[in-house]
């Protein structure tokens, strides 16, 4: 195989996302995305529901990504695809598909783990854009609806986890409150919308106590369900007549949460390379105090674009282009995985 000329078919398919994507080695051709709007209603996402949305969508998805790129199923020379983490019944849509294009082609399968694609996402390129990556070692704060981590990314293919969730993932945090303030899923980026015209400082939450670099966020969600309760016995009035501020003061507890452990983690590893990935990394004030870190630190820091945070095959693709690199590939016998550890 060739490894600079490699066409990889990258599939992806963890929750309610559809997504295929075409790269030319680190090169993204196409990334088409079938989001599911049927979880809205539901406040959450559920399972059984994903997993047929997956059937209908995968085929025509990877069709479309084909075409986008300009390419047939002829042209493609490895498949990839996500493992784990994730739902079972949505993993196995992909991985089915991946196999028996791999079968079918006579090309490489490729697994890849989904929480490592949203990493990787920092060393995609487009056609016409080269974006800017960081250097080895770096530190990334992985933030999506299923995780919360810290990770030392001392190469494309080595993490360390420095510090993670011990309950709900950031990503949760956000959706249950948006739940509890009545808004539909996924509520975390109406919580940002909102927090644009909102006041911070309006309202005050209290920090949950975590040894080391770890993180927990099932307390704050609790307390804010406490918070809402209490204050629309007072006011019925209170989350309409206040929603902004609410969701201000609520996203900037969290990102001040999340950047408490980052900066500490910067500090004591000594690393000048700063990244953040995952769903919420696309958090318009995230983004702003991540930026803000350069000045403050002295530090770089890398901010994905936005069809590269929540969940893509682009990033598939990238983490199956080093893996291919490395000729990790996977035998057909592989089943998904729940849990997958980076
Ligand atoms: O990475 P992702 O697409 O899926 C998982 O792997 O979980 O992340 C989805 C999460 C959801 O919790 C969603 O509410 C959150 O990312 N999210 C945001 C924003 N956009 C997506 N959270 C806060 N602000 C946003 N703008
Ligand atoms: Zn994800």
């Amino acid at each position: 195989m060739q490894n600079l000329n490699t066409v990889i078919l990258a599939i992806e398919s963890s929750c309610d996302d559809t997504s295929c994507a075409v790269l030319k080695a680190n090169m993204v051709l196409s990334n088409i995305t079938a989001s599911q709007k049927i979880h809205e209603q539901y406040g959450g996402v559920i399972p059984e529901l994903a997993s047929r949305d997956h059937q209908k969508n995968i085929v025509p998805v990877a069709d479309a990504a084909l075409k986008k790129a300009g390419l047939t199923l002829k042209d493609v020379n490895a498949v990839a695809v996500t493992r784990g983490p994730g739902l079972m019944g949505s993993l196995l849509v992909g991985l089915s598909f991946a196999k028996s294009l791999s079968l079918a082609l006579n090309v490489p399968l490729i697994e890849v783990n989904h929480m490592q694609g949203h990493v990787l996402a920092h060393f995609i390129d487009e056609p016409d854009t080269v974006l800017p990556k960081p250097s080895f070692p770096f530190l990334c704060l992985t933030v999506s609806g299923g995780h919360t981590q810290l990770i030392k990314v001392k190469s494309a293919l080595d993490f360390e986890i420095l510090g993670e969730t011990i309950d709900d993932a950031v990503g949760e945090a956000f959706d249950k409150a948006a739940k509890i303030l009545g808004l539909p899923y996924p509520g975390g980026p109406l919580i940002d919308k909102y927090a644009q015209a909102g006041n911070p400082n309006a309202f005050e939450f209290a920090f949950t106590k975590v040894p080391g670099l770890d993180y927990s966020f099932s307390g704050i969600k609790t307390s804010f369900l406490y918070f809402i309760q209490n204050n629309i016995q007072k006011n019925p009035d209170f989350v309409k007549n206040n929603l902004n501020d609410i969701c201000a003061s609520y996203q900037h507890h969290l990102i001040r949460v999340l950047l408490k452990n980052a900066k500490r983690a910067l500090k004591e590893t000594g690393i000048k390379h700063f990244a953040i990935a995952g769903g919420v990394s696309a958090n318009s004030e995230l983004r702003k105090q991540v930026k803000a870190l350069e000045k403050e630190l002295g530090i770089s820091t890398y901010i994905p674009k936005f069809e590269y945070c929540t969940d893509n095959a682009a990033m598939i693709g990238i983490t199956a282009f080093y893996k291919c690199l490395e000729k990790q590939f996977s035998d057909l016998s592989i089943t998904p995985l729940a849990r997958m550890p980076v």
